[in-house]
């Protein structure tokens, strides 16, 4: 059996912030944001709402739109760095929230790149055999773990959540996939409630995301133009043949200086930062959905996916849209 997604949803909460709201208290402007990140607003989640209420919503609103009974799904993978707890896990609220008595249930750390990590699996548990019906589920209320005292990070993070169903099929839709790590960049972007150490790095315990936003820059540009041309190649393909390209939407000049490197016309590529922010494990789902929603990504599209970030970490694909 092949792996096929046959159904996405979404939720971003209501409030909408946008860039101006930052400088009563940080020394920035709407014009700085805009012109470094691409970032016009993003959505903050309320004082109550937590990850797994984004999740509850994105994943009706799948139910919903493909009218999808989702009470035989097998696995629930929820990639998220914004646990409303760490036990239990998010998975297993789900499942129970969304009353699917027989699903297995698992939390995926693996920051940004965490939705690719998701597709990665389910689709190898699918191809083994064992189950026929998951759901992935990409969601984050980072906004409960910014810094709100450093303008360099503050000013980048939202909240959001996707969703998508992988079904059993004779033909499926989801290439070959690529996830990798690199540890030895760890230390540069964290969030710790410990005081510990990350590659003989102190860290701090303020459980608030804390980055080298310079570091990662460098690294998503140079390590994810060789992983997306490594994804092509895996999948027999030329970038030529691709339709579009959704990387994770941390900061629209990486999205940008990648489609430079590689040759591919940014034109050709879809983000979420725009409306959202870096929202993490949700970013690809939220700039997919809305793509689907407008009508610009079709059925027999092809889609590369590529999320990277924290770990450091990277996870991508790809498909070819079936829905
Ligand atoms: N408003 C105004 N000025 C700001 C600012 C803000 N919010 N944040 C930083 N600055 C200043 C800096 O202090 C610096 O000033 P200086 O030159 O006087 O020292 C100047 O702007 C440039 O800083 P720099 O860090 O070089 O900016 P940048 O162009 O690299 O942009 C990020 C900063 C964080 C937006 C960028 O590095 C980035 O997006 N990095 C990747 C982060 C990321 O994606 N993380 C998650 C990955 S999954």
């Amino acid at each position: 059996m092949e792996a096929k997604i046959t159904a996405i949803g979404t939720y971003a909460p209501e409030k909408v912030i946008d860039n101006h709201y930052f400088e009563s208290f940080i020394e920035t402007s709407d014009e700085w944001i805009r012109s470094r990140t691409g970032i016009i607003e993003r959505r903050f989640s309320a004082e109550d709402e937590y990850t797994s209420d984004l999740s509850v919503a994105a994943v009706r609103d799948l139910a919903k739109r493909y009218n999808k009974d989702i009470s035989d799904v097998d696995f629930i993978l929820v990639a998220t760095v914004t646990h409303d707890q760490i036990m239990p896990s998010m998975g297993t609220q789900l499942q129970y929230r969304l009353n699917i008595p027989n699903a297995a249930a698992l939390d995926i750390s693996a920051a940004c790149a965490g939705f690719g990590y998701g597709i990665t699996l389910a689709r190898s548990l699918i191809h083994s055999g064992m189950y026929r019906k998951i759901l992935v589920i990409g969601a984050e209320t980072l906004t409960k773990v910014t810094d709100f005292k450093d303008r360099t990070s503050c000013i980048l993070f939202g909240d959001g959540a996707g969703a998508i169903l992988i079904e059993a099929a004779e033909n499926g839709n989801i290439g070959e996939c690529i996830a990798g790590a690199e540890g030895s960049g760890g230390q540069d972007l964290y969030l710790s409630t410990q005081a510990t150490q990350v590659n003989g790095t102190p860290i701090k315990a303020n459980n608030k995301i804390v980055q080298n936003g310079r570091a990662v820059f460098r690294w998503a540009v140079t390590r994810m133009s060789e992983i997306f041309e490594a994804i092509v190649e895996k999948n027999g393909l030329r970038k030529e043949d691709i339709d579009w390209f959704i990387p994770h939407s941390a900061n629209m000049r990486i999205i940008e200086a990648i489609c430079q490197r590689v040759g591919f016309p940014v034109e050709k590529s879809l983000e979420s930062l725009s409306r959202y922010g870096n929202t993490s494990s949700a970013s690809i789902p939220l700039a997919l959905d809305e793509a689907v929603r407008a009508g610009k990504v079709k059925k027999g599209d092809k889609l590369l996916l590529l999320g990277f970030g924290g770990g450091l970490t990277y996870a991508g694909t790809v498909i070819e849209w079936g829905i």
